[in-house]
């Protein structure tokens, strides 16, 4: 029997939804759309902003004729802790929750009380021989931070069905849990940040995120020309990082943050190819709202020295012949929608 799954990706930017059936092993489209999130949004704590981010969330679950209360969405990687734990032996399941509350200490700046902790066994061997070892992924998220994002959903009337990070979505709807896919970075270039992934064997193991992201070029070329915001976002939509546009002026802007996220890639690519020599980063999937900024593709590939793909989040969904150019369009904008969408229970 085919059942639909709701995913809701609540951005600083924008609020994006789709609905996704499942039938043996089948995605189907079922609705999608999106709208501008309101300002100062979720990032406030006061009601009566958060009150303004649930009335966008019903209007935009009313347009796309969702009527399902129970949804999946995704905390910000910038406010959840996510770590690779990688020293530990064999352990059994009782002796590895222990052995992971225990390492979460170390890299949780807060009180364990006041965290939500999960995890996914990477690797782990299967008896207790010398040299075994156990890879475990950690997500400690922040109480309070859970609590605002199910305010905000009772606010519009919904139940979360599960919570889970932004980039372990985008994951599943980019790689999916395909082992055979080349180790791939992917990079998410959000409204506020960029977040990143080293996924090998359809497995996250690294991840990063950073507070330079969409505004902070639109900042930077707003400066740049003393332009209002609204202008800048127009000239980084336009023109981007193409070199022969206005004599190279919006590129001059626009490069030194670029360089930023292209610096923290070089950084991970790296990190992972110390870590696992033998597994090296063979491929960048650039997704998020600013993946379509013209000549960025090319110039991560120049900085980066790899092959370097937009992502295509619908690849793997059936859907109407009719649709399929308004899909590719902001289709990197919906990574994080679609791979909640395709959570299975
Ligand atoms: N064609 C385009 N060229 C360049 N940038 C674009 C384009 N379209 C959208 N963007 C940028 O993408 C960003 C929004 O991306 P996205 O929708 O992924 O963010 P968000 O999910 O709302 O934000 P966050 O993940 O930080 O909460 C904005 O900064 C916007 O300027
Ligand atoms: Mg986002």
């Amino acid at each position: 029997m085919a059942k639909t799954i709701v995913g809701l990706d609540i951005g600083f930017s924008s609020i994006k939804v789709v609905a996704l059936s499942h039938d043996s092993g089948k995605y189907k489209l079922v609705s999608l759309g999106s709208i501008s999130a309101p300002r100062p949004g979720i990032i406030s704590d006061a009601d009566l902003d958060l009150e303004a981010v649930a009335v966008a969330i019903k209007k935009l679950l009313t347009a796309a004729k969702i009527d399902q209360r129970e949804i999946i969405t995704a905390l910000p990687e910038s406010k959840v802790f996510t770590r690779v734990i990688d020293d530990l032996p064999y352990l059994t399941d009782k002796e590895l929750a222990s052995a992971i509350r225990y390492a979460a200490e170390e890299f949780i700046p807060m009180s364990m009380a006041d965290v939500n902790l999960n995890w996914q066994v990477l690797l782990r061997s299967d008896n207790k021989d010398k040299n075994t070892k156990t890879v475990v992924l950690v997500i400690a998220s922040p109480k309070n931070v859970v609590n605002k994002y199910i305010k905000v959903l009772t606010m519009a009337n919904l139940r979360p069905k599960a919570l889970e990070t932004e980039i372990i979505a985008v994951t599943r709807s980019l790689v999916g849990n395909n082992p055979f896919s080349p180790s791939t970075l992917i990079i998410q270039l959000g409204g506020t940040t960029t977040d990143y992934a080293a996924v090998s064997r359809g497995l996250i193991w690294l991840t990063r995120s950073i507070s330079t992201g969409g505004m902070a070029l639109t900042r930077a070329l707003a400066q740049h020309f003393n332009f209002e915001l609204s202008q800048a976002e127009e000239y980084k939509r336009v023109y981007g990082l193409v070199e022969d546009q206005l004599e190279g002026k919006v590129f001059d802007a626009l490069h030194p943050i670029v360089d930023i996220i292209a610096q923290e890639s070089k950084r991970i690519i790296q990190a992972f190819q110390t870590k696992y020599p033998q597994n090296s980063i063979k491929r960048v999937v650039l997704s998020g709202g600013g993946a379509k900024m013209p000549g960025l593709v090319i110039y991560l590939a120049n900085a980066l020295g790899l092959e370097v793909q937009e992502a295509d989040p619908w690849y793997q969904i059936i859907k109407e012949k009719s649709l399929a150019s308004r899909l590719a369009q902001d289709a990197s904008s919906y990574s994080a929608a679609v791979g909640l969408a395709l959570r299975e229970d």
